[in-house]
């Protein structure tokens, strides 16, 4: 019986996934005896679907389209304004979140409810409300992987940790490639203005660079951490530091990019003075998951010694303290990027797919 996926978001993650489908539903089939079959694909404007389950052909011409700039509301058969809820089938789906949008969990937690199972490169659904996250969650209905650290096994680790009884004291990470990026221009001579500037005409920063410096796509990495080890935290409870100042926080990015320099000087001078204790600043999350459990999230200055200052670029390191691992486990490589995230993203979706396969 082919397994049903719904993928809404067909943007860079969402095209290199349905790419990564194609090339190895052959080898999927022969490996593990699933057929894994689109039932719709949708982005922002419509849901394509026919129906039945899309054809090879379909997902190609849907992805060309893409690959083109187009709306999938150009295929022949697109449902626009549809909902893909509305096309649910009866038999357990797989559903794909690969958007980056706010206010999906209600209609993932109701699919859910009713038997589907989610797979989330979206980090918003499990950032919501402590219930949604516990509702989407329960049974190992939801896999979530891609969320943090992209294709890096981050979740998996903590979850085998978790499960077979290991107590996990301390969780460091480094894990937002465009700070990556930035501390490392720091490293090497360069103004954070002059820094930000080259990331962001080169990609590597949200639209709105401030998205990336404020801290918020760490601290929500760092939410859905805190919780898969059980605390019912929320966003209040992992505060970030922004690396602007408060008057930068509203108006254009023109504007932002602009006023840029005035940052200059004050990152300039932590520098100085972690340069002078011959160490360096890293963004790091760190969360203590002690008696009183607590976050910190900010540009630190960490010794060379520490596993954090050797991190260059846009990699990620996420090092796991725990009673086992009294010298950190550690994981660490790329964090980012559409490959590497859609791998993390088809990982779980195997994983998913195995376990409906099984005959209960
Ligand atoms: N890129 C990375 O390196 C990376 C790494 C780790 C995690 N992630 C996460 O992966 C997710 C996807 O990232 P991305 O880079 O692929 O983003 P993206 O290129 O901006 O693509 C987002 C896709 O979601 C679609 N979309 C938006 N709202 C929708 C809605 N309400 N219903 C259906 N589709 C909707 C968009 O449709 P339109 O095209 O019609 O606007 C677009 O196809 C994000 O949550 C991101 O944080 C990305």
């Amino acid at each position: 019986m082919p397994i049903p996926l719904i993928q809404i978001g067909c943007g860079g993650v969402g095209q290199a996934l349905i790419q990564q489908l194609l090339s190895q539903h052959a080898a999927l089939a022969q490996r593990y005896g699933i057929d894994l079959a689109y039932h719709a694909l949708a982005d922002s404007r419509a849901v394509y679907s026919t129906g039945a389950p899309l054809t090879l052909e379909q997902v190609q011409a849907a992805l060309h389209a893409r690959q083109q700039g187009q709306s999938l509301a150009t295929l022949a058969g697109a449902q626009v304004g549809l909902h893909w809820r509305e096309l649910l089938p009866v038999s357990p789906a797989i559903i794909i979140d690969v958007t980056a949008t706010d206010g999906m969990h209600p209609a993932l937690v109701q699919a859910v409810q009713q038997g589907h199972r989610v797979v989330l490169a979206n980090k918003k659904p499990l950032t919501a409300d402590y219930a949604s996250f516990t509702a989407l969650t329960a049974h190992g209905a939801t896999r979530y992987e891609a969320t943090v650290g992209a294709g890096l096994p981050t979740i998996h680790t903590l979850q085998s940790l978790l499960d077979t009884g290991d107590t996990v004291q301390r969780i460091e990470a480094c894990m937002s490639g465009t700070l990556g990026f930035l501390c490392t221009a720091l490293d090497d001579g360069q103004s954070l203005s002059a820094a930000v500037l080259t990331a962001y005409q080169q990609g590597y920063t949200e639209p709105d660079p401030r998205d990336d410096l404020s801290g918020t796509d760490v601290a929500r990495k760092a939410l859905i951490l805190a919780r898969s080890c059980g605390l019912a935290w929320t966003l209040d409870d992992v505060p970030s530091e922004p690396l602007f100042s408060p008057e930068l926080a509203h108006g254009s990015v023109a504007a932002f990019l602009q006023r840029l320099p005035e940052l200059d000087a004050g990152i300039a001078a932590r520098l100085a003075a972690a340069q002078s204790r011959n160490a360096v600043l890293r963004y790091v999350a760190t969360l203590e998951l002690g008696p009183q459990p607590s976050a910190s999230i900010a540009l630190r200055e960490l010794p060379l010694s520490h596993p954090l200052a050797a991190l260059r670029g846009t990699d990620n390191l996420i090092a796991y303290t725990t009673a086992r691992y009294p010298a950190p486990l550690v994981v660490r490589g790329a964090g980012a990027g559409p490959a590497v995230t859609a791998a993390g993203v088809l990982t779980d979706v195997i994983a998913t797919a195995r376990e409906l396969a099984t005959p209960e």
